[in-house]
């Protein structure tokens, strides 16, 4: 009889949220130390194991808050990694912390390099990330574009409860009442360790209108150079339509709410005058003169 082939992290993880049906945000919510996340894939379980999971020199570590770019940068390094190696590596365990400890055990027995990546915040990654040599690409997007795209996300994501109006959930993320916290709280405190040697940021700005400079960087930063040829292929690889159009077999059922619009401005068409002057308020108070405030661009991106 033939041996069926053993799911991967990933596929797994995909099945659960697959078959997840939406009820209500005490079900699919849980709170932990103050943070809400997705109940249906992550657990306190999940967090005590990461405490002491073991990250390697040559992992590939990707942070962002969600929304703001994590699959695209994922198949990017995909790419990268597969073309450098003359091989397909196998893309497991979408976010580090999704799933359940077995499924870290199963990490131990994945080949380097791996590609890796985490919507937590400094304080929460596993410590042996930051101890180790590993490096960490962060990529950030304007703060408008990501509630709109995670407004989007709450209403097509049956693992996540939904809003009744764009309204209600503004209220909520302005607050840090969504999965992850407070997209400022995130920023302000990665943005404490974007000067480390081993950590570089990346705007999702930067790269939709410029992606052959930033890939180059993401390349040299990881030390897996590209020619101008092979920078091309990426880029057409990793489109937005490239990426939508693969998004059954990549995603399954969930393409369409990972790979939606893809576009730099579309809070323009849900904002309210006093909402982006909300937004502004906390950019002001928490991100400007920053590092990472200066790269989001914000006066280009989000003003009206
Ligand atoms: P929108 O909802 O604004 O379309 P994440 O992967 O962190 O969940 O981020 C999802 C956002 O990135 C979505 O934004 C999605 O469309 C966008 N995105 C995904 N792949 C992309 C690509 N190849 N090019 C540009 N944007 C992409």
């Amino acid at each position: 009889m033939a041996q069926s082939k053993q799911k991967t992290n990933r596929e797994m993880l995909l099945d659960t949220l697959q078959s997840t049906e939406k009820t209500s945000a005490e079900d699919l919510l849980f709170n932990y130390k103050g943070i809400l996340y997705p109940s249906t894939i992550c657990s306190k379980e999940m967090f005590e194991a990461l405490e002491t999971f073991e990250a390697r020199d040559d992992d590939l570590l990707i942070v962002t808050y969600p929304k703001c770019g994590t699959n695209w940068v994922i198949q990017i390094l995909h790419e990268v990694v597969s073309m450098i190696q003359n091989q397909e590596v196998v893309l497991d365990q979408p976010m580090i912390e999704f799933g359940n400890p077995q499924m870290l055990e199963r990490l131990k027995e994945r080949p380097s390099p791996r590609i890796m990546s985490s919507h937590l915040k400094f304080q929460v990654i596993p410590k042996s990330f930051i101890e180790k040599k590993t490096k960490i690409l962060m990529v950030i997007r304007n703060p408008k574009d990501a509630a709109i795209s995670f407004f989007n996300f709450y209403k097509s994501m049956p693992a996540l409860p939904t809003y009744e109006s764009w309204n209600l959930f503004f209220k909520d993320f302005i607050h840090g009442n969504v999965c992850y916290g407070s997209y400022f709280d995130y920023i302000v405190e990665w943005n404490k360790h974007v000067d480390d040697k081993k950590v570089m940021a990346v705007s999702f700005e930067d790269m939709k209108t410029d992606f052959p400079t930033q890939l180059k960087k993401i390349s040299e930063f990881f030390e897996l150079p590209l020619t101008e040829e092979q920078i091309c292929t990426v880029q057409s690889r990793t489109s937005f339509t490239s990426m939508k159009e693969k998004s059954e077999d990549t995603h399954g059922k969930l393409g369409d709410a990972f790979f939606r619009k893809g576009q730099i401005g579309d809070w323009k068409n849900l904002f309210t005058e006093e909402q982006s002057k909300e937004v502004d308020a906390k950019f002001q108070q928490y991100l400007a003169g920053t590092k990472l405030g200066e790269l989001l661009n914000y006066t280009k991106y989000c003003k009206m």
